[in-house]
């Protein structure tokens, strides 16, 4: 039993979406890339090519743009980041340029009414630019004041000068973006593209998941075909283990192998599976020193559980067709370890190029991704075991 004086340890791992991990794993080459865009940007006076991050969901696309922010509060940037939803694109970005730019000239920010805008790295810039506390800025529901003022190039061309008089710069976090619609993109591809010229101390980086690649509207396309693309993936093995075990030790309770080795079968290199899995494996643990393979054990079946929920979730979104291929793909990895196409494709009795299209479908949608080898996977391990278990009881 638990000790009653036993102080109360806060949970270090963050089984949600957009929460920061207390241990942020890999990512190198993404953080790398970003540092150059913001090195170039900042020291060379050149406007870098954007960088977009397309990857599933649950693989860590918002936690990377924020850890990307961070690189620029590093050099006093502030972020101005974007949540893209159908519709509200433009008109958002535009609020929270003009925002960005009264941040800038040290201006009260236009107070008026219910909608909120954020802008993060709010401290940083505090510090800096002399602005206190978190940054708010509220505007009305029907203000268009931003096309009324030439919409948003003009916004942009606004906060980029103060940026600039400040010897300063933006990075420009744009999340969610298959979201936008065609007509969004353009516009919104077109500015962008209007002005790679001026050189601005500007940074745009994008993620989205992997339907992105397939958009097509307007001038966007010709914006990203500049663009550096990095696909975001499970975590490669030691990265995966690093998320697994860094917030457990830098929280005292240090996680022993045999427990890491159970819990990574569980989650692979997923890293939201990860996050549930050290959540679980940290509660079981509750008044212990370490957390043991026993720990591992007793929380499996919770793990299982909230995992079988992503499972349901994925499989409700496959189409029947597409459901066959699932179930085709669990089968396979039965008989060969990495399946690829063609063994796929065998099991459904049916030629690769007939179901290619089934592969690619579930590839975009983060179901499951095609490994260095060649051989396909469900993104999260433990769903070809759920959809045998399922295909057998129905
Ligand atoms: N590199 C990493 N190291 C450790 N944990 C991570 C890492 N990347 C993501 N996570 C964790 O994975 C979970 C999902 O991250 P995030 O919300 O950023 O994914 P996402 O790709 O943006 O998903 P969505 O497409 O649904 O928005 C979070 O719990 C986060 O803490
Ligand atoms: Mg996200």
């Amino acid at each position: 039993m638990t000790e009653p004086t036993a102080r109360r340890q806060p949970n270090p791992y963050r089984p949600g979406f957009n929460q920061a991990p207390v241990v942020f794993a890999g990512r190198g080459e993404v953080l790398d890339a970003a540092n150059e865009a913001l090195d170039v940007a900042a020291l060379d006076g050149r406007t870098p090519r954007p960088v977009v991050l397309v990857g599933p969901r649950g693989v860590g696309k918002t936690v990377t743009l924020g850890e990307i922010s961070q690189l620029a509060a590093q050099r006093s940037w502030p972020t101005v980041h974007v949540e893209a939803r159908a519709g509200s694109l433009v008109a958002e970005l535009g609020d929270r340029l003009r925002a960005a730019r009264n941040l800038f000239d040290g201006r009260e920010p236009a107070a008026s009414s219910r909608r909120r805008t954020r802008i993060t790295g709010a401290k940083v810039e505090a510090s800096v630019l002399g602005i206190g506390g978190g940054i708010e800025i509220e505007r009305a529901a029907d203000d268009r004041e931003s096309e009324q003022r030439g919409g948003l190039g003009a916004e942009l061309r606004g906060v980029m000068r103060a940026a600039t008089a400040q010897g300063s710069g933006l990075l420009l976090a744009l999340d969610e973006l298959q979201n936008a619609s065609s007509a969004e993109l353009h516009e919104l591809g077109a500015v962008l593209q209007e002005h790679v010229a001026d050189a601005w101390p500007l940074v745009v980086v994008i993620a989205a998941l992997p339907s992105f690649r397939g958009k097509r509207g307007g001038r966007m396309p010709t914006y990203l075909e500049r663009a550096e693309w990095h696909a975001l993936e499970g975590l490669a093995a030691p990265d995966a283990r690093e998320a697994l075990l860094g917030p457990a030790e830098q929280s005292g309770r240090p996680m022993t192998d045999g427990a890491a080795d159970a819990l990574l079968a569980l989650a692979g290199g997923y890293p939201y599976a990860i996050q549930v899995a050290g959540h679980f494996a940290w509660r079981a643990s509750h008044g212990a020193k370490t957390i043991t393979e026993q720990h591992a054990a007793a929380a499996a079946p919770r793990i299982g559980a909230d995992l079988d929920q992503l499972f349901l979730s994925r499989w409700e979104d496959a189409s029947p067709r597409e459901r066959e291929y699932l179930a085709a793909l669990a089968e396979a990895e039965i008989l060969h370890s990495e399946p690829h196409g063609g063994q796929v494709a065998a099991v459904l009795g049916q030629r690769v190029s007939a179901v290619s299209y089934l592969r690619d479908r579930l590839i975009k949608k983060g179901t499951i991704y095609r490994d260095g080898a060649g051989g396909l996977r469900f993104i999260t391990p433990g769903m070809g075991d759920w959809v045998r278990r399922g295909t057998r009881s129905r």
